[in-house]
This record gives structure tokens, C-alpha cells and sequence, in this order.
């Protein structure tokens, strides 16, 4: 047991947080023309800038990586800027933040898809999964497995959107390696049949990621760069039949390339902790720097979790949807408001930067 609390300063690599409490990334498909943030989302990540590490939500590398309406994009100069005016309204209140850097792979729709064609993946296998598009629920398309040539080019916008977000302001980067997207689909061999140098074995499969944040740590320095797993999830339709030995061959990998963080979506993303077996203390173990855990916490769970070390800060998803000042509340003992689910994605200040703090609510 340890004295820690969660409403301390904590140093995340030469960063200095003002607590462990992060706000993990959430998607709210608000983006403007051309796939740019735009005033209401610095308005709405500077409402929530005292979180101690603000993630955003998943932001696509290329338009090859975009699997749902309205979402950003940092792959443009309009998008860098765009962003730029978050990192500002976050940075002026003392928060920090980092961009997770997204590729969908095959979760993802031809209306989204340059001229029509078909999403990428692993392999030809489509998810069962719906995405959001025309302002509704469907299925995502067929997708076309990726050729062994393309795979540097992923990597490379990969390595060229670390760049971008630096260039925006951000603190560093969160490689989205979870939740059934790209990455997470290499990783797990129901999305992934390949018999090349990516696919098969709990190495190859893992290569693509370590390459991935290998280029990203080349390029902005492994004190920015953090990664998002999620081993047990089956988001999006992946699932992997040894998830311990992939992820604890993954968790080694990246201890050795020295990022800062890895951010552990522990059991179904959203859904019951645990949906699988799976030991979380093996990767906490593994890994010498900051572990953010993520699902299902509230005040209590992460009190305790702390208090027994099993990770360093706590990332809370739904709860700042409608709570911007979610860790005053935490640290008052203060109710939580409730998020109204038709306003969660597309529309505009409606359900995103109306939700008020605590002390403007009770006058
Ligand atoms: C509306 C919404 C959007 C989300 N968008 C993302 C996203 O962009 N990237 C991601 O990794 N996870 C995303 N998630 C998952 C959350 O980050 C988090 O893992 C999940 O909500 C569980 O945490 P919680 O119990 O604290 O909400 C999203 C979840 C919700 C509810």
C-alpha cells in the first residue's frame, strides 16, 4: 500500500502533471470542412484542461485511416492549425495534452475512401462492426488486404502525423493501438490470416505496431510518445487467440524503445473488465514507465488501484463527456452529471461544450 492520491502533481517523463487523472480519448465527430477542428473544440478541450493529461479523441494520419463522419484529420496545414488553437486553449489553463494518431483499417466505409474504393487491412476479412456515417449506424465495408509494399507507407504517415501534431503544440502523441483498429488488427489473428513477415506468429503480428512507434519515437523522441492497447477487447470484432503472449511480447518491445506511457484499456472497451482472462499486472510489471489504466474506473476503483500501485494515472472516458470539471468533482466528493446519449456524436455545442461545471450548474 502506498500514501499516493490521485489530485497530486505527477511527472510524466519531463512533463509535470497537476494530477493522475487523465481524460482518455472520445471520439465526438464535430470536426469542420476538410476534416479540421475548429473553435468548439478548443473551447471544449480548454473546458476539461484540468484533467492532468488531456488524450484527444482519435485523429486519422491519412484519409485512408478515416472510418467515421466528421472526424479530424493531421494530415493537412488546415488540420495542424485547427489544432493549434486547442493546444493553445489547453496549454493557457495549464493542462497538457496529446493527439492519438489513428488508422481505422478496415473499420471504415467506402463513402469515406478516396474514390469509393475499398478500406485496407491485414487481411480480407470484413469486421462485424458498424461504423458511423451519414449521420447513422451502418456496416463497415469489405476491406482488401494490404500489399507487404505498403506497409512503410502506413508507417510513414504514421511518423509524419507525430511530426504534424508536434507542430500543432501538443505534449506528445498517443499511438491508437486499440479498440480493433489497424494496428490491433495486425495484432490479433481473427482480423489477421497473413502468412508474410506480419502475420502468424505473436512476433509478427506485433511488428507492425513496433515499427509504427518506432518511426514516431524516431521522429518527436519516446519522452512524447505513448501507445493505447487494449489485449482482452473485442472492439470492432478482433480477437486474439493468446492474448498474454502477444501483449506481454508487445509491452517488452515497447519498454525497450523507452516510451513514456502505455495507456491499457483493461477488459471490454466501455464494457465489463472482465470479459477475459488476462493478468494487467504482467504488463504493469513490464513496463518501467507510466501505465495509464482505463475502463470502468470511478473515484473509488482508482483510489484503491493506486493505493496498490497497479498503475500511475487513471484515465477516465464517459464521465467527461458531461463532467468538464470531472476532477474538482472527484476531489469534492461532488455528484456526477449524467451524459445525454443523443448528443454524443455530430451536432455542435448541444451535449459537447454546454455541460457545465459544478459551480456554474448550482447558480
Ligand atoms: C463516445 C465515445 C468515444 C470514444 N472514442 C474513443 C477514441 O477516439 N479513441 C479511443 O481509443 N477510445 C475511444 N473510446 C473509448 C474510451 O476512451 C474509453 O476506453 C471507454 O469509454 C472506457 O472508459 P470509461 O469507462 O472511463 O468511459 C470512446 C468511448 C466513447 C464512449
Amino acid at each position: 500500500m502506498t500514501n499516493k492520491t490521485l489530485f497530486e502533481p505527477y511527472n510524466l517523463g519531463s512533463l509535470t502533471l497537476s494530477n493522475r487523472i487523465a481524460m482518455a480519448p472520445l471520439t465526438r465527430n464535430r470536426a469542420g470542412a476538410g476534416f479540421v477542428p475548429g473553435d468548439l473544440a478548443a473551447e471544449y478541450y480548454g473546458q476539461r484542461a484540468s484533467a492532468g493529461l488531456l488524450i484527444s479523441e482519435a485523429t486519422q494520419i491519412s484519409q485512408q485511416g478515416q472510418g467515421y463522419q466528421d472526424t479530424p484529420g493531421i494530415y493537412s496545414q488546415a488540420q495542424i492549425d485547427g489544432w493549434r488553437k486547442v493546444t493553445t486553449a489547453v496549454h493557457a489553463k495549464g493542462g497538457r495534452i496529446f493527439l492519438q494518431l489513428w488508422h481505422v483499417g478496415r473499420v471504415s466505409h467506402i463513402d469515406l475512401q478516396e474514390n469509393g474504393s475499398a478500406p485496407v487491412a491485414p487481411s480480407a476479412i470484413r469486421a462485424a462492426a458498424k461504423t458511423f456515417v451519414n449521420n447513422g449506424f451502418i456496416d463497415v465495408s469489405e476491406p482488401r488486404a494490404l500489399e507487404l509494399g505498403e506497409l512503410a507507407g502506413i508507417v510513414n504517415d504514421f511518423q509524419q502525423a507525430a511530426a504534424n501534431a508536434i507542430a500543432a503544440g501538443f505534449d506528445g502523441v498517443e499511438i491508437h493501438g486499440a479498440n480493433g483498429y489497424l494496428l490491433d488488427q495486425f495484432a490479433k489473428d481473427s482480423a489477421n490470416v497473413r502468412t508474410d513477415a506480419y502475420g502468424g506468429s505473436v512476433e509478427n503480428r506485433a511488428r507492425l505496431m513496433l515499427e509504427v512507434t518506432a518511426a514516431v519515437v524516431a521522429e518527436i523522441g519516446a519522452g512524447r510518445t505513448g501507445i493505447r492497447i487494449s489485449p482482452v477487447s473485442p472492439a470492432n470484432g478482433v480477437s486474439s487467440s493468446d492474448p498474454q503472449a502477444q501483449f506481454d511480447h508487445i509491452v517488452d518491445q515497447l519498454n525497450a524503445l523507452g516510451i513514456v506511457y502505455i495507456h491499457v484499456v483493461e477488459g471490454a472497451t466501455g464494457g465489463p473488465r472482465d470479459v477475459a482472462p488476462f493478468d494487467f499486472g504482467s504488463l504493469r510489471r513490464r513496463f518501467k514507465n507510466t501505465y495509464i489504466a482505463n475502463n470502468g474506473y470511478d473515484l473509488k476503483l482508482a483510489t484503491s488501484r493506486l493505493a496498490e500501485d497497479k498503475a500511475d494515472l487513471f484515465a477516465f472516458g464517459r464521465p467527461f463527456i458531461a463532467n468538464p470539471d470531472l476532477v474538482e468533482r472527484l476531489e469534492a466528493g461532488a455528484p456526477l452529471a449524467q451524459v445525454n446519449p443523443a448528443t454524443i456524436y455530430g451536432g455542435g455545442e448541444v451535449g459537447y461544450t454546454d455541460y457545465p461545471a459544478i459551480a456554474a450548474s448550482r447558480s
